[in-house]
């Protein structure tokens, strides 16, 4: 029997969000949701919810405002933007006057918790959020899991970062043999419920999921053998040139998205050396199936239609 019945979910309209909410509300736990706006969903729920969800608008900056929020609450899931990670603290400030038994911080990532991030632009702020959640439960104020999960299988298939589909294109990072973990949204929702439902076994620690690791070479072999037809184009470029690249424009002051983009895909792409597949994982605690070739197969020629 779960200790944890009723969650909290912070940043539940946008991307993430409302597959947690949703895997919370198949598995009957009581979800009441945080936000700064009942209008101000981004992703795909639009900031819309079931009639069994409790929407409560909240001040992100004021402690009291969540804390109200927050009564009665087992545990808060955070799912806020990247943009807001850093901010978590207040959250996390507020969980501990209320009560809440366990944090899961807004993470969710790749090598995010490779100690050889730590000190990168994008990474600090989530190594900044896991100390102050170590001080709370040091402290014995209150418990944390962290989720790292790998690239969402969905933005992985959706956009040209491993292959180009719509334009068959590729840009092979390192030769293209990187191996990155893959886990789709809904999977991260039920491995969320899966870390509650497993309170004691995930308490104050990383687990990590893997749904499958891929390389671009693997996933353009499939898409060769599906559609012979298709030529594609290649080029190639290293990780860690894209890094360096990413990390002196936003030296000189170059805070864009495309220059965020390049530290990430320098590091998260770069395969083993920041640790982006998960060869040991929580699969089997947290009820997480590995896809298969099949799997892919059927993902990929959903792509090439
Ligand atoms: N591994 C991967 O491939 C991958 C990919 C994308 C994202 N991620 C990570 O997954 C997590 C969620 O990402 P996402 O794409 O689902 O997020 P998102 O859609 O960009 O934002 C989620 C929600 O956060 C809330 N929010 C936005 N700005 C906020 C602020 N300043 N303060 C408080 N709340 C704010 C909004 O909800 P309300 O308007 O309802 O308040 C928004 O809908 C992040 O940690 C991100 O880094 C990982």
């Amino acid at each position: 029997m779960s200790e944890v019945k009723s969650v909290a979910i912070a940043g539940a309209s946008g991307n993430l969000g409302p597959h947690v909410v949703k895997a919370f509300l198949d598995a009957d736990f009581q979800v009441t949701v945080l936000t700064r706006s009942t209008k101000s969903g981004t992703g795909t729920g639009k900031g819309t919810y079931n009639s069994r969800v409790k929407v409560v608008p909240v001040d992100f900056t004021s402690v009291e405002s969540l804390a109200a929020a927050l009564k009665g609450i087992d545990a808060l899931v955070s799912t806020v933007a990247g943009a807001a990670i850093e901010s978590q603290t207040v959250l996390i400030d507020a969980a501990v006057a209320a009560g809440v038994k366990r944090f899961i911080p807004s993470e969710y990532g790749s090598c995010t918790t490779s100690p050889k991030v730590a000190a990168l632009p994008l990474y600090a702020s989530m190594f900044k959020i896991k100390q102050y959640l170590e001080e709370q439960a040091t402290a014995g104020k209150l418990t944390w899991t962290v989720l790292a999960c790998g690239a969402f299988l969905e933005f992985v298939l959706g956009g040209p970062m491993l292959l180009d589909f719509a334009n068959h294109k590729a840009t092979l990072f390192d030769k293209g043999d990187n191996r990155t973990t893959v886990t789709s949204l809904p999977t991260i929702g039920k491995a969320i419920v899966g870390i509650l439902k497993n309170f004691n076994a995930t308490k104050n620690r990383v687990v990590r999921i893997s749904e499958a690791i891929v390389t671009q070479n693997q996933l353009l072999r499939i898409a060769e053998g599906l559609r012979p037809n298709i030529k594609w184009e290649i080029s190639e470029v290293q990780t860690s040139a894209v890094l360096k690249e990413g990390l002196d424009e936003l030296g000189a002051g170059d805070f864009s998205m495309p220059v965020f983009m390049k530290i990430l895909k320098g590091t998260a792409l770069a395969g083993d050396t920041y640790g982006a597949a998960f060869d040991e994982t929580d699969n089997d605690l947290l009820g997480v199936k590995e896809l298969t070739e099949e799997d892919l197969k059927k993902l990929i020629a959903g792509k090439l239609e």
